[in-house]
């Protein structure tokens, strides 16, 4: 798994980076603060939940937040340097907490325990193939009506981003697919009617050997659309309930670069009232998917 070893490398050597990225309250916007928004506040909807799994953990944000809400949480990664980072925020926070380092893969966890799983920033460094060996063992994980909370680049984006990454897309023939699905989410009125008109837009698209720079130096990071992924959630099992439209992009690429304090004023502006609102997808650079077991 090359890839796997490209990500292990590179979350060692980028822990402390990726924990300053993490923290709340920054004075620019934070997609990792941003899709964790979205986890507790679909975990403050679920009644009765006892225990809840983050895979690919890193610096443990997501999990101690979760203890301080009174659950028993557990988190996983791979790098050693995040785990330290993961026990030293636990300790600071004043909480119990559970981290253990190894792969999602390898660690020994207890079939049909966990009310809710939660992966961020995770799938994207797993095959297609390898990402649905995730979503099967985590629904080996989770009781009967448990929750899957599952983050992912959007590959809509792409589509709207006018820039290298929507050449490769018309490259790749899928530029019209993308589109389409844009249009059906962007008119769809509720949750329920996005995901109805979803169904007709579920495939599964190609993907590219390699992608323009993104910032992280593994080859390739997978994207997929909310259809895409709701399609292979489906088939692994998983019924989706919630679309959550994460980091909203609402300036040109080049203006967003002559202007980064606008791009944020608005991303932010923009997060804070409109969690669920999935029309905003296209014109959002990730999202979160709940779906249930
Ligand atoms: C992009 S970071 C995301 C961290 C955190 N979930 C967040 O949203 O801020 C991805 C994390 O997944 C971990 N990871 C990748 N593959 C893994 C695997 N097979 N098992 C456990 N952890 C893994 C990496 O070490 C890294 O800390």
């Amino acid at each position: 798994m090359q890839q796997q070893d490209q990500t292990k490398d590179y979350f060692r050597v980028a822990a402390e980076d990726w924990h300053q990225k993490s923290k709340d309250g920054r004075s620019d916007y934070s997609a990792l603060e941003g899709r964790r928004h979205a986890v507790l506040s679909a975990i403050d909807e679920i009644k009765d939940a006892r225990r809840f799994l983050d895979v690919g953990c890193g610096s443990g944000q997501l999990v101690i937040a979760a203890a301080q809400r009174g659950l028993n949480a557990e988190g996983i990664d791979f790098a050693s340097e995040m785990i330290e980072l993961c026990e030293a925020n636990r300790k600071e926070a004043g909480v119990e907490a559970e981290f253990t380092e190894g792969s999602f893969f390898d660690v020994d966890l207890k079939a049909g325990s966990y009310d809710i799983i939660s992966a961020q920033g995770f799938i994207e460094y797993f095959s297609p193939d390898d990402m649905m060996l995730i979503f099967k063992r985590c629904f080996e994980l989770l009781r009967p009506g448990g929750s899957l909370l599952v983050g992912s680049r959007n590959r809509l984006f792409n589509a709207v981003s006018f820039n290298a990454f929507t050449e490769v897309e018309s490259e790749l023939g899928i530029l019209e697919a993308l589109v389409n699905e844009c249009i059906a989410l962007h008119t769809s009125e509720s949750q329920e009617a996005a995901f109805e008109a979803l169904r007709a837009h579920e495939r599964m698209d190609p993907h590219p050997d390699s992608h323009p720079a993104t910032g992280v130096p593994v080859d390739v990071r997978y994207q997929y659309s909310p259809a895409d992924l709701t399609g292979r959630l489906r088939s692994s099992g998983f019924t989706p309930t919630t679309l959550f439209p994460i980091y909203f992009h609402g300036l040109p690429g080049a203006i967003r670069k002559a202007r980064p304090d606008l791009h944020f004023q608005l991303a932010n502006a923009v997060a804070e009232f409109t969690l669920r609102d999935q029309r905003l997808t296209p014109f959002c650079s990730t999202f979160v998917l709940h779906v249930t077991k």
